[in-house]
């Protein structure tokens, strides 16, 4: 994946997250692009209005279709002649897992649309969105914020954005488990000391202790990520 077009009525949460840290590097490198646009561009009415009463009745707002599908349309292409993956960011979506993050990395370019109010009009999903992907099990006001998690997670697979590409390989969930502490000079601080395996010099030693404490942390912490999961199912 190297380009990112996100669709927001919030681009400028975006300005300081593409220049932050390693993500912000590789952009101003030119290994990635990250445009947020201004999804009231589209608009056609006085208000700029991006949203409408929900038919049926009930309470809050809901996204108007027309303003999201054509700026799908030409930050992504249209259906049939699509130039991208397009993600709307969304409660009601399939949850997204480190598994979904390499997935998506593989694709050369993706456009994330940002739900807000209460919802975004189905015909709009319909037409123009490819698949609806969630952070989690709780609500956010918006999707800005989630569409920064899976750029986020989704840059480190981009070639190049990581100083270290290794560090990909030991990290959580990488290896269907968490990993284990971490320890940094001092070798003593406030009383505790780094465990004396690491300062062993023994790198074999060292291999084996760090396996076994990834192994409780997981077993402690996370112990469904070492329960045997079904045939195809997606984590
Ligand atoms: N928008 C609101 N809540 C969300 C969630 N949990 N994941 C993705 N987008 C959202």
């Amino acid at each position: 994946m190297n380009r990112v077009d996100v669709i927001t009525i919030f681009p400028e949460l975006f300005a300081p997250f593409r220049e932050a840290g390693v993500l912000g590097q590789a952009i101003g490198r030119g290994e990635l692009s990250l445009e947020a646009h201004d999804l009231r561009r589209w608009t056609h009415d006085r208000h700029r209005s991006v949203d409408d009463m929900p038919y049926g009745g009930g309470p809050g707002m809901v996204m108007k279709p027309e303003p999201i599908v054509e700026a799908i349309e030409e930050v992504a292409g249209k259906k049939g002649e699509r130039v991208a993956r397009v993600l709307l960011m969304s409660p009601q979506g399939e949850k997204f897992t480190q598994a979904k993050a390499i997935e998506l990395a593989g694709e050369k370019q993706l456009a994330i649309v940002c739900g807000r109010y209460e919802g975004v009009d189905r015909r709009a999903i319909e037409l123009a969105i490819d698949e609806e992907i969630s952070i989690g099990d709780y609500v956010l006001s918006g999707g800005e914020v989630a569409a920064m998690v899976v750029i986020e997670a989704i840059s480190r697979f981009v070639p190049g954005v990581l100083g270290n590409p290794a560090s990909t390989e030991t990290e959580s969930f990488q290896q269907d488990g968490l990993e284990g502490p971490q320890y940094t000079r001092p070798a003593e601080f406030r009383g505790l000391a780094v465990p004396e395996v690491l300062r062993s010099g023994d790198h074999a030693k060292i291999a084996r202790w760090r396996a076994e404490q990834a192994l409780a942390c997981t077993k402690t912490r996370r112990p469904d990520l070492l329960r045997p999961h079904p045939e195809g199912e997606k984590r």
